[in-house]
């Protein structure tokens, strides 16, 4: 089955713990939380006090992304507030083994996003200390926008890279999934699915979360 990530970006910000509540009850398996620092990129969210408060509310797996320069500044205050996975974008760090290290130091586990234009050999030197990939598949910074297709095939071939490498590392796309584009992307070899306003622009949630899980 695959994981589904649904992400709060899309949510209510003043019914947070509510929201993440009612994705547990409707079957989410993770809960993904998009954190901006408006520098990576033009948009600003959520802090650690935040996520520390919705964990007293879920006890649902916390895939913490962060989208912010300097990631490592802000790991040990996310890690304190409950993430058990931290992603940081490759893009943001100058010494992306040194982050994983930290990251993975306090025994959660770690991965590392790349945007659309960022190429899947960026962390071919780091793949024994990655438990994710998370390819974006729209620029980051804002949910709903539109797939870029051209993710399908990259998915395609880190899937590739990872097998070659004996790799047990997960991938994970965020942006534009909705039933079709995350029926694509599970065939090129995805694992776990992030989709914000498709599960929250659904009628039913529970319904558009086992439609994503069956892929
Ligand atoms: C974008 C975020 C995504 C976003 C996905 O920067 O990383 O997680 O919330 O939203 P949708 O599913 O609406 O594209
Ligand atoms: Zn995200």
């Amino acid at each position: 089955m695959v994981t589904v990530a649904p992400s709060i970006l899309s949510a209510d910000f003043a019914k947070l713990a509510y929201e993440t509540v009612r994705l547990e009850e409707a079957g989410a398996d993770w809960i993904h939380i998009d954190v901006m620092d408006g520098q990576f990129v033009p948009n600003l969210t959520i802090g650690p006090q935040v996520v520390a408060d919705i964990r007293k509310h879920s006890s649902l797996f916390f895939d913490v992304h962060l989208m912010i320069e300097k990631p490592e500044n802000l790991i040990p205050a996310f890690i304190e507030a409950g993430a058990d996975l931290i992603s940081v974008h490759s893009e943001a760090c100058t010494h992306l083994h040194r982050v994983l290290t930290l990251i993975k130091s306090s025994g959660i586990q770690a991965g590392v996003a790349l945007n659309p234009a960022t190429s899947i050999h960026t962390i071919e030197e780091l793949l024994d200390d990655l438990d994710l990939v998370l390819l974006m598949s729209v620029n980051p910074g804002f949910g709903g926008q539109k797939f870029i297709p051209g993710i399908i095939d990259k998915t395609k071939r880190l899937a590739l890279m990872l097998q070659e490498r004996s790799s047990s590392a997960q991938i994970e796309i965020d942006g534009g999934i909705n039933e079709e584009t995350g029926q694509a992307v599970v065939e090129a070899g995805a694992d776990v699915l992030v989709a914000g306003s498709y599960i929250f622009g659904a009628k039913n949630m529970d319904q558009a979360i086992h439609s994503l899980k069956i892929l």
